[in-house]
């Protein structure tokens, strides 16, 4: 038996279906071994403000904490996108805010509460704050988490699956009233600048044309693609459209960001509905999916990719790796260091699979 250990877990970046999964897990392997394993509410927020929360920024988790939540979404350690503790927003008196950064308090309460290693679940942004941590002597497993599934050393995360189960429901809810209407309906769904959430709920959805960010898309050229569909064929369309798909020699569009907030994208599908609305003079509606992507109970592929995941975290440190990113490559699960792992995102190949089906399906791609 591995000697007795105290580490900690936190859930960092936007939520994803499997969250709890992964802390189910950790949890029991860490106490299977006679560890104790701790929680960090929000990220590390738990660790720079624990006054902000009822039952401490630091909790102790036991199995009965954690036994009915593996099918649940969200995460019970809440997260926080706006968690950097390298650039924290401190308010002074004046009301004007700081950016400071707080990594050395960061570490000073790990030692504290005599965490020896820290499991740390999240993006690429989270898991690069995980890894500038460890070069300030933390010692850190890496659980990657995205909805967007954009983490090149890895072929899922999890969160996708759930995604793009719920992504393909809509769409087929979509066709019925679509059809009675004879409209075309603009369907935005979130992936960042990556297309995989669009490119599978549109193939599967059997959607008319799908944008994404890989590949540059012309109004014009879905208008008329859409116009030859509905002369031949069915008499209503459907476009799905990535928040991050750009018009030929254009940008991704965004919304107004908040401080301390990554890039909010989003409006692309507004856009394209009433540019084929325009060209096409036919009615046209839009459908922004948004955060309904990332919400409700993961799907078993999920659940089971996060129970993986947090059990495949604490081998990790039983073994002694440090620095190291879980991945699956199915049906292996793999250590990736971490300069490995966020080196590069993962994007849809344009010559891939998967757009070659579309493609192979006559869904247009606006190109
Ligand atoms: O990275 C996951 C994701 O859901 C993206 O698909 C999306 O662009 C972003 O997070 C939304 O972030 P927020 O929850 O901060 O609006």
């Amino acid at each position: 038996m591995a000697a007795k250990r105290r580490i900690a877990i936190n859930t960092g970046g936007g939520d994803a279906p499997g969250l709890n999964a992964v802390i189910h897990s950790a949890v029991y392997a860490a106490r299977n071994l006679g560890w104790e394993i701790l929680g960090i509410r929000e990220g590390y927020d738990g660790l720079l403000y624990p006054e902000r929360f009822k039952r401490g920024g630091v909790v102790s988790l036991h199995r009965s904490d954690v036994q009915n939540i593996a099918h649940l979404g969200g995460t019970i350690l809440g997260t926080t996108n706006r968690g950097d503790p390298f650039r924290a927003h401190v308010t002074q008196p004046d009301g004007s805010v700081d950016v400071v950064d707080r990594s050395d308090d960061v570490i000073e309460a790990f030692r504290r509460h005599g965490i020896d290693a820290l499991i740390a679940v999240g993006g690429d942004g989270s898991l690069a704050i995980a890894q500038r941590l460890r070069e300030k002597g933390l010692r850190v497993v890496g659980v990657p988490k995205t909805i967007d599934n954009d983490l090149e050393s890895t072929v899922l995360t999890f969160g996708f699956d759930s995604a793009v189960s719920f992504a393909t429901e809509c769409i087929d809810r979509l066709h019925t009233t679509a059809a009675a209407h004879r409209r075309v309906m603009v369907v935005e769904v979130m992936g960042r600048y990556a297309g995989w959430i669009a490119l599978n709920s549109g193939i599967a959805g059997r959607a008319d044309a799908i944008l994404i960010p890989e590949i540059p898309f012309d109004v014009a050229r879905v208008a008329r693609h859409i116009e030859k569909k509905t002369a031949t064929s069915r008499s209503h369309s459907i476009v799905v459209a990535a928040e991050g798909a750009t018009p030929i020699g254009g940008k991704a569009m965004v919304k107004p960001g908040e401080p301390g907030h990554a890039e909010v994208l989003g409006g692309v599908g507004e856009h394209v509905a009433k540019e084929i609305a325009r060209l096409t003079g036919k009615e046209t509606r839009t459908v922004v999916l948004g955060h309904l992507l990332r919400g409700g109970s993961p799907t078993a592929t999920d659940r089971l990719l996060g129970l993986t995941f947090g059990a495949a975290a604490v081998r990790a440190l039983v073994e002694g790796m440090d620095g190291v990113m879980v991945a699956i490559v199915p049906p292996h699960v793999h250590y990736v260091p971490f300069e490995v792992a966020l080196a590069k995102m993962k994007r849809v190949p344009v010559e891939g699979n998967g757009v070659l089906t579309a493609r192979t399906l006559d869904i247009s791609f606006g190109d």
